[in-house]
């Protein structure tokens, strides 16, 4: 099934703390069925980068302006990964304003393509209720900290299992307690626990669901 043909529409909400898994096994997915990729956090990410530019002040009409500028290519920044642009995205994600600003460029994302996996924290809730599949990713805190860890060796930053873990908390806390667009698992999510599983597993698991799913919107192709 790794060309899903010209006829078939299938769209995947991947939704999950931080950490968790939702990236890797969405990117994973897309990979080996052709689909679109979006990782949602980092429009965000990219509104809090700009922000930090500009002395870290920002109104309505400011995150409208950025919102607006955003382009794929824009989002492939590796500094939208600094400790402190992430830090400042799980705090911008708190305001409605913020939150409406990216969802046009969401919302066109889903309309461009047949074949969408979104992940983030409101996308099978909010974003995009009506996908086909919505995968919940969790992880235990000490496994979803040695992984986290481990990017930021890759990356030559300094910084302890400590301190990943309890910024994780932090940030996983203020997303799942906000007001507006709280990360949820939505009823009809699948859970998929990432802890014990090695990326083949994972791979293997999250492949087995889509196809299954659609088989069950499609019968067998
Ligand atoms: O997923 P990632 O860690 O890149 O997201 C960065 C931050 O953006 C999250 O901590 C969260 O506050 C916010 N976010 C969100 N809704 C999404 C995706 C990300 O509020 N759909």
């Amino acid at each position: 099934m790794r060309n899903l043909g010209r006829n078939i529409e299938f769209k995947i909400a991947a939704d999950g703390g931080s950490a968790s898994g939702k990236t890797t096994g969405g990117k994973l997915i897309a990979k080996k069925l052709q689909m679109k990729f979006l990782s949602s956090g980092n429009l965000y990410r990219f509104c809090a980068l700009k922000i930090l530019d500009n002395k870290n002040k920002y109104d309505v009409r400011y995150i409208n302006k950025i919102a607006n500028s955003i382009t794929l290519k824009k989002l492939r920044n590796k500094k939208l990964y600094n400790p402190e642009v992430t830090r400042l995205s799980s705090i911008i994600a708190k305001k409605s304003y913020v939150r409406k600003a990216l969802r046009n460029f969401q919302k066109n994302f889903i309309k461009k393509s047949r074949l969408v996996v979104i992940e983030g924290r409101d996308i099978g809730s909010k974003i995009m209720p009506t996908a086909d599949l919505k995968l919940f990713f969790t992880c235990s805190t000490k496994e979803k900290a040695k992984r986290r860890l481990k990017e930021f060796q890759s990356l030559d930053k300094k910084i302890t299992l400590k301190q990943v873990e309890k910024a994780l908390i932090q940030r996983d806390n203020e997303d799942t307690k906000r007001k507006i667009s709280p990360l949820i698992m939505t009823k009809n999510a699948v859970l998929v626990d990432t802890t014990k599983l090695t990326i083949k597993q994972m791979e293997a698991k999250l492949i087995n669901l889509v196809k299954n799913s659609i088989k069950k919107k499609y019968g067998n192709l």
